[in-house]
């Protein structure tokens, strides 16, 4: 058995904050209210209705996460966040279209409640986007302290000790660790003379971390997976996770790939096609920001298949993803996956996916997890990369000399074994032998 961890006590509300205040972030809050008022169940998320077990199956011990470890209660979270628009909450949700008016007007108060300060942006990282509220600064640093202030300013206005921040907004253009993003100082160096390698989200990022407010990267944007931030979330003992959160189609991937690699079936090749019509697809419309998205969905197959284990099984893979936007799809996207197989000595086969997905009604929950688990993780004095989050990422963040985990089995028994660490109870090794002993 592992010694529990301590952990402060959740007291008082706290805040979640979203630079982002699209369809994901409002279909999220609008979410949390209905839930709330017990107008609906809080579907997909795993910290409000999985269970985990303890101790051995002879002891029947399971009881829901929420009642295991000692996470913030729905009841107290308050919500803020930055966009590029002035739309409040609800209007911002009616834009988006996901939740049927009826939802949305049963929380329109609580809804109209919620306005976004304006956004630190940079056309260069989102170009389909002509912002309408943004910040006036003089350097990038300006920008910085201008979003603390911003946090610090909710945070005494909502009466917070505790807040957490979850990145929701566009997928900015693709981007690689620069110079400027290796190490603290050159980092704040970069951020006075306003380096043009310092995007928004990085922006964002820093503030968080600057702030000892916990950050999740929703988005396939670079940004506090830059060594200068992990460096500064383990020096502040700020949990820190991402990127790109794992919704509809890398979803379906990483549940079936570990399927047939486990009974050693070959692949020759995964073709994922999507079509979508939301903000998000219209952003992706643009080549930069598709790039970033290309690169988090390409990633997930040869961690998983581990081609060079079994290079007659997988070592010739042609894994192709395309990303179409088509407007009058909305937030209903459709995705189809064809998937070339073989078996037995060879022979071929095909499984064929149509998922007809709801982009944010996938996500929002697991915004909700994060908000959650990123919050206990810090009273629980776990500061840096929180690997054991990888479950809710496209592309999980690790230390530079390991490769992440992308099977979603793997990395639903390493949430549920950091859960049992932090409480001080036995892992579960699944080995089972001493039953028969
Ligand atoms: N299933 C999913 O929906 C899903 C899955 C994985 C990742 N994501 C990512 O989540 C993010 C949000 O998706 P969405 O569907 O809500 O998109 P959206 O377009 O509806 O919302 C994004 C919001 O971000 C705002 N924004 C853009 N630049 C900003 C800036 N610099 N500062 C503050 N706000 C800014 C936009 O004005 C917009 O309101 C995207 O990056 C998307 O790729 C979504």
């Amino acid at each position: 058995m592992s010694e529990a961890r301590e952990i402060r006590e959740s007291d008082g509300k706290l805040g979640v904050l979203m630079p982002g205040m699209g369809a994901v972030a409002t279909t999220f809050v609008a979410g949390v209210e209905l839930v709330k008022k017990g107008l609906a169940g809080p579907v997909g998320s795993l910290a409000q209705l999985g269970t985990i077990r303890l101790g051995k199956r002879t002891e029947n011990r399971v009881p829901k996460i929420k009642d295991f470890v000692p996470l913030a209660e729905m009841d107290d979270l308050v919500f803020g966040g930055w966009d590029a628009f002035p739309d409040d909450a609800y209007d911002a949700a009616t834009l988006a279209g996901v939740l049927e008016k009826e939802h949305l007007n049963a929380v329109r108060d609580q809804l109209k409640e919620v306005r976004p300060f304006p956004a630190v942006f940079d056309p260069r990282y989102v170009a389909r986007i002509e912002a309408a509220h943004e910040k006036e600064y003089g350097s990038l640093k300006e920008a910085a302290e201008q979003v603390r202030e911003d946090i610090r300013t909710f945070k005494s206005e909502h009466g917070l000790e505790r807040a957490v921040m979850v990145n929701c907004a566009s997928t900015e253009a693709y981007a690689q660790p620069q110079k400027a993003h290796f190490d603290l100082e050159e980092f704040e160096a970069a951020l006075e003379r306003s380096d043009p390698s310092i995007s928004p989200a990085m922006v964002y990022a820093y503030a968080a971390l600057q702030e000892d407010v916990p950050y999740a990267n929703g988005s396939p944007s670079l940004a506090a997976d830059i060594p200068a931030f992990v460096d500064l979330a383990d020096e502040r003992g700020v949990p820190v996770a991402g990127k790109d959160f794992k919704t509809g189609q890398t979803l379906m991937k990483t549940i079936i790939a570990p399927g047939l690699k486990a009974r050693m079936l070959g692949l020759e090749g995964w073709y994922s096609t999507n079509i979508l019509g939301n903000r998000d697809g219209e952003v992706l419309d643009d080549e930069k920001s598709l790039k970033s998205k290309e690169v988090t969905k390409l990633s997930v197959l040869n961690t998983i298949l581990q081609p060079e284990k079994n290079p007659e099984l997988y070592g010739d893979i042609s894994h192709v993803v395309k990303i179409n936007y088509y407007p009058p799809r909305g937030d209903s996207k459709e995705g189809w996956d064809n998937i070339d197989v073989f078996g037995w000595l060879g022979y071929p086969m095909q499984i064929k996916i149509n998922f007809l997905a709801r982009d944010s009604i996938l996500a929002a929950p697991i915004v909700l997890d994060l908000a959650l688990f990123l919050d206990l993780a810090h009273r629980a004095g776990m500061g840096g990369i929180q690997e054991w989050l990888s479950f809710y990422f496209k592309s999980p963040m690790t230390l530079p000399e390991l490769y992440p985990e992308h099977d979603l089995f793997i990395q639903q028994m390493k949430l549920k074994n950091t859960l049992r660490a932090i409480m001080g109870e036995d892992l579960i090794t699944h080995l089972g032998l001493d039953y028969y002993e």
